[in-house]
């Protein structure tokens, strides 16, 4: 019992329309006894316009002394001339994931009951990607010389620390130990980043002999989205690097019933931060103010944000009445508030 302290970023385009809804069923499941203090943070494109500020260090520093953190997606239209890539993907979304030290980016993936989906015969489905958050390719390390000219050459340097593959590496075991099949697998291309590829290797090898119950595999990445696609079933936990992470975990929705049904929590599992859990997809310019995006990975990732405050129970209510909203769903479309209004109300009832 007390109060949950809720910072609230909803972000751009449909993180707008997807956050409403899964504040909608946060509000109706949360657990007896339990307020939502919420604090909204207007934070994005229309900000950055407006007066060029990003991510301030005084709302930062307020941001901080929250428990949790809800995001719905930033990012503005590719090739807007007032918003140049990277802006908000780097002075946001990634400051706040680096700032607060999310070192484990979680994706589940299931295929819920009655899906439809692309693979014609995929089985049981249910994999989790635990993807480092803090580090590889994402770090900033790199630049640009001689740009505009013939000779330019541009380095975005991946950032392996022994320190940071080995806590990651330390979680995936420990999540896979807690699962029924107890399998791990490393995915990375240690025959061509074999650099990065050669401390992956063994720091994963390392942990794995404190673990003899997790059975182990390794894939290359290429491989990895090969089997992905023809066997999905196979994958139990997957640990890998901040931008492998990045490009499976879509594959991963596209295989699982698309990116409208895809959770992430940016995890601190050592809780010295307040965690932040955001749907795996963008903005969605593309669709943006229509009322036509599913706000299911949202509310699957506020499903994701009760359970790492310990609300597990009400975790599993919001889970589960997503689940049934999946499972009833014919195929006709239906706008944002519409679907978040029927799990709203399969969480009531
Ligand atoms: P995107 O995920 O925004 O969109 C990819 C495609 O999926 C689009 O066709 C979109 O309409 C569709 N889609 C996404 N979410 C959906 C939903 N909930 N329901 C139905 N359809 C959905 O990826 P993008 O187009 O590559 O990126 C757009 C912007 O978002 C860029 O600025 C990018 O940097 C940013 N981005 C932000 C995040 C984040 O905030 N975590 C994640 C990915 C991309
Ligand atoms: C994601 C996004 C981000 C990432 C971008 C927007 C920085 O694609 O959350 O998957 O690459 O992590
Ligand atoms: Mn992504």
């Amino acid at each position: 019992t007390g109060a949950i302290r809720l910072a609230v970023i909803p972000g751009d385009g449909i993180g707008q329309e997807v956050t409403a809804e899964a504040l909608k069923v946060l509000e109706v499941a949360s657990p007896a006894g339990v307020k939502f203090e919420q604090t909204r943070y207007d934070l994005g494109a229309e900000r950055y316009l407006a007066t060029g500020e990003v991510l301030p260090d005084s709302v930062l520093g307020e941001i901080r002394e929250h428990d949790a953190i809800l995001l719905g997606a930033v990012g503005g239209k590719p090739g807007d001339p007032n918003l140049p890539p990277g802006i908000l993907e780097r002075g946001l979304l990634l400051r706040l994931r680096f700032e607060l030290d999310h070192y484990v980016n979680l994706r589940p993936s299931r295929i819920f009951p009655g899906v439809p989906g692309p693979l014609a015969d995929p089985g049981e489905v249910d994999f989790v990607v635990v993807r480092e958050g803090t580090e590889g390719p994402y770090t900033g390390n790199g630049g640009a010389l001689r740009v505009g000219t013939p000779h330019e050459i541009a380095t975005e340097v991946s950032v392996n620390t022994a320190f940071g593959v080995e806590r990651v590496v330390r979680d995936a075991f420990a999540r896979a130990q807690r699962r029924p099949r107890k399998k791990l697998t490393l995915v990375h291309k240690t025959n061509v980043l074999v650099n990065a590829g050669a401390v992956w290797w063994r720091l994963f090898n390392e942990v794995a002999g404190e673990y003899p119950e997790v059975t182990t595999d390794y894939m290359h990445i290429d491989a990895a989205t090969i089997f992905m696609t023809t066997d999905p079933a196979r994958f139990d936990v997957i640990v890998t690097d901040n931008l492998f992470g990045d490009i499976i975990t879509d594959l991963a929705a596209a295989i699982t019933g698309g990116i409208g049904l895809a959770a992430s929590g940016n995890v601190n599992p050592d809780r010295t931060t307040p965690s932040m859990f955001e749907p795996v997809h963008g903005s969605a310019p593309d669709i943006a103010g229509q009322q036509k995006a599913d706000p299911t990975a949202a509310i699957l990732s506020a499903s994701l944000l009760l359970d790492h405050l310990g609300y597990a129970d009400a975790a599993a209510v919001i889970e589960a009445a997503a689940v049934e909203d999946i499972a009833a769903r014919s195929g006709e479309a239906r706008r944002t508030s519409e679907i978040g209004d029927a799990i709203a109300a399969r969480v009531s009832s």
